[in-house]
């Protein structure tokens, strides 16, 4: 609910309070981001804002008719530079005479019962819950411009929504360098910034930096949101735990370049903003044009990370997916790209599609290779017609084919690139982002088109018509594989140079809407070399994404539950593959890719043709296991427990009638036996039966042990111990117990651990890389 009283403004949801007042300067000052609290009357906020008796020494009076007032240490919701706030702005402007000064003050506010979307951009919308919007304007009345604060409440998932927009209302053009979406200023220091960093196939890794002095930028200059630095970021107090303790999330609605900074000042203040990269950024805009910052997202929990994350997840399912596949259950799919890399035709995806077939598969996806002359990265991309050789009967010959089997279609492309060894790159040079008479430096031998120029996009929609509606194409994998360099439109003239990276995304998020909009049963999913776009302006059209090219699940242990600070499950794929694993070379066990993968929207990349028939004979079962569970693990709320040398994780249905948990270790630490698991979320009050699923061992994996039990000597690898192996399994442990959800949730104990001491049924088989999931039902 948002609320004027007199003047100062409340912004409450179900459980938070946001709250900011108009000084008499016509400034904004921010008083109140946090948990709910009780304003009722202008006055209640006396209490709680800043006494501004004097400008402290060394610092500039705003304006001598405001003697009281020096802007560098007032909690602010929107800093312009150049009139006493030395701090990050939040906006800057190159104006006329060259001035870099601007001074934005209160004009009016307009309150609605809904909330408008973005013109340009994609926006969070609300189907289900109450949202209501607060647009501010203020003007620079020395230079005659408006800018728009924008604030979107959503009362139902304690998440508020901001966004600004400039307005040239000037006669004359403008320079716009800067244009934050959203500023939030905290009265102490002292917070750690929580970032996601990482690179290819690592992506995602946390890092808490305290800021208690200066400034940490979390930013992407590469065009994409990048797998350098997710725009999702958190911030809160050393204290904080997985369950305990205020944290606040903020992302951004945005895919290319994005800026978050968390600055202290000289007086201990911290102000955090985000919004587009400023880098380079140079918007000229004429008498009467405007522009639009994406739409910044925020929340605040006092249950810890756990807490926002269950926010952020919320309002990600809720108000960022949309479309037939929102909630959906999503396929288990097998991809060809671990499997046969550019070497396919159509008889081998049909062998392989017919093994997934066999194991329980449900969408068959075609990956690259398939189009022109790609039998190679260093060719074709731009080309989308059939390579008949590979696909004589072309792309309709193969998925009917695919489809007679039982199974889905789904196909690979990456519309927004160009081979220079392509025949479009021959047709149309001056499509392609590269500066004239420049040399251009390639990423995996590829440019990129350039989509600031409209007709491009057209044309890419033109194709990307054609080669969905060629067959009964079902899934789509929309994959993205270079950063920017050379940034440079041909179709831009040299003073809007500094626009073609925000125009970029304008023209893909056209290219998207058409297509998403056009082919509203496809299920996209958002790739760019695994997780280098993995970001809520992509949620928007494609309802999940790859989460990273590293299939390990030791990797994937860390990685996805980093995304799972920001993201939930429900959009983030997660494959299980073949070992050595392709990335890493490390060898785990299946049951742990599986264990891990089944977090996520589990799908396989595999030879599955060519596995061992135990391996396959696993995978069935570890399917149909999935199949029986998707709901809770692609619908349920997750929960983190440790992540460190144990991860602990716990996706629990939104009834609380049933929860799965996994405990995956990654190295063993002798002599420690006994171990814990604790599930998290469940009802208190309800009964659960809590159990495991028994895996039997080889016995080979004892390795010349045997010999402890064996009443004759066995040689380790002879042929009698290979022999044994095929016979005797090992019996493993079963928890099985029943209790109410307080007395899991205080701790399950698990099985004795091996430790070199003995060895029976009852004894917790735990190697490296091992892991269990733990499965809980409500006893009625
Ligand atoms: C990227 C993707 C992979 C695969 C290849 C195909 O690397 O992340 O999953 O699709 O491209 O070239």
């Amino acid at each position: 609910m948002i609320r004027q009283l007199d003047k100062v403004f409340v912004l409450d949801t179900k459980n938070t309070t946001y709250c900011f007042q108009v000084l008499e300067t016509g400034h904004l000052e921010h008083l109140y981001y946090g948990k709910k609290i009780r304003i009722e009357e202008a006055s209640d906020v006396r209490a709680i804002e800043e006494k501004h008796a004097f400008p402290p020494g060394n610092g500039n009076v705003y304006d001598s008719q405001f003697p009281k007032f020096a802007l560098e240490d007032i909690r602010l919701e929107m800093s312009a530079y150049g009139k006493g706030d030395i701090r990050e702005p939040f906006i800057e402007v190159i104006h006329r005479d060259g001035s870099y000064t601007s001074d934005f003050l209160y004009e009016k506010a307009e309150m609605y019962d809904d909330k408008k979307s973005l013109d340009t951009l994609p926006s969070a919308y609300e189907e289900a819950g109450k949202v209501s919007e607060l647009i501010i304007s203020l003007k620079d009345k020395q230079y005659d411009l408006t800018l728009e604060l924008h604030y979107s409440v959503f009362e139902d998932r304690d998440v508020i929504v901001r966004s600004s927009k400039f307005i040239n209302t000037s006669k004359g053009a403008v320079k716009l360098t800067r244009l934050m979406s959203m500023q939030l200023d905290f009265a102490t220091s002292g917070y750690v910034f929580t970032t996601f960093n990482g690179n290819w196939a690592r992506e995602m890794y946390r890092h808490d930096t305290l800021v208690s002095v200066g400034k940490h930028v979390n930013s992407s200059y590469a065009g994409t949101s990048s797998n350098r630095a997710n725009p999702f970021v958190m911030l809160s107090r050393p204290e904080t735990t997985e369950d305990q303790g205020i944290c606040y999330g903020f992302n951004l609605i945005y895919s290319g370049n994005h800026y978050e900074a968390a600055e202290v000042n000289a007086y201990g203040k911290t102000r955090i903003v985000t919004g587009i990269n400023p880098q380079s950024f140079c918007f000229v805009l004429a008498e009467g044009e405007s522009f639009e910052s994406p739409e910044a997202v925020m929340t605040v929990s006092n249950e810890g990370f756990n807490g926002m994350s269950r926010n952020m997840h919320d309002f990600v399912r809720n108000c960022i997916v949309r479309g037939a596949w929102k909630k959906k259950a999503r396929p288990v799919l097998l991809n060809s790209w671990e499997a046969c890399y550019f070497n396919i035709n159509e008889a081998r995806l049909l062998k392989l599609a017919k093994a997934g077939k066999e194991a329980g598969v449900e969408l068959f996806v075609m990956d690259d290779g398939w189009f022109g002359t790609r039998n190679d990265d260093k060719q074709a991309l731009g080309d989308w017609y059939v390579n008949k050789k590979k696909l004589p009967g072309g792309v309709k010959s193969i998925c009917d084919k695919v489809n007679a089997l039982g199974l889905d279609f789904g196909i690979w492309v990456e519309p927004e690139m160009i081979n220079v060894n392509s025949d479009l790159y021959r047709a149309h040079p001056e499509w392609v982002m590269e500066i004239p008479g420049k040399p251009h430096s390639e990423g995996r031998n590829q440019r990129i088109l350039d989509f600031a120029n409209p007709a491009v996009v057209d044309y890419m929609i033109e194709q990307m018509v054609n080669v969905f509606s060629s067959a009964n194409i079902s899934y789509v994998k929309w994959d993205m594989n270079r950063i920017f360099s050379d940034y440079y439109s041909k179709h831009l003239k040299a003073l809007h140079q500094g626009e073609v990276a925000h125009r970029y995304m304008i023209g893909l998020y056209r290219l998207m809407r058409t297509v998403t909009e056009r082919f509203p049963h496809i299920l996209f999913e958002g790739c760019a070399s695994g997780g280098n776009r993995f970001d809520l302006g992509i949620l928007c059209y494609f309802p999940q994404i790859w989460a990273s090219d590293d299939t390990d699940a030791i990797y994937r242990a860390k990685g996805q539950t980093g995304y799972s600070y920001g993201y939930p499950m429900s959009t983030l794929t997660a494959h299980v593959s073949n070992c050595p694993n392709h990335q890493t070379l490390r060898e785990t066990p299946l049951a742990t890719r599986f264990n891990v993968a089944a977090f996520g929207l589990c799908g396989y990349e595999c030879n599955l043709a060519e596995m061992k028939k135990e391996e396959v004979e696993e995978i069935k079962a570890q399917i149909a296991l999935y199949k029986e569970w998707r709901d809770v693990l692609q619908y349920g709320t997750f929960y983190r427990g440790r992540s460190d040398n144990i991860y602990e994780w716990t996706c629990v249905s939104q009834d609380k009638s049933k929860a799965v948990g996994l405990v995956l270790q990654k190295l063993v630490e002798p002599n420690t036996t006994y171990e814990q698991f604790t599930p998290k979320g469940l009802d208190e009050n309800k009964k659960y039966r809590f159990y495991n699923i028994e895996k039997k061992r080889n016995v080979k994996t004892f390795g010349d042990l045997v010999n402890a039990i064996a009443p004759i000597h066995i040689k380790n690898d002879s042929i009698l111990h290979n022999g044994i192996d095929k016979v005797v399994k090992m019996p493993g442990e079963v928890e099985d117990y029943t209790a109410y959800g307080d007395v899991l949730m205080s701790g399950v104990k698990l099985k004795s651990a091996f430790c070199g001491t003995g060895y029976d049924e009852n004894t917790r088989f735990f190697k490296d890389f091992e892991s269990r999931l733990y499965f809980m039902e409500e006893i009625l």
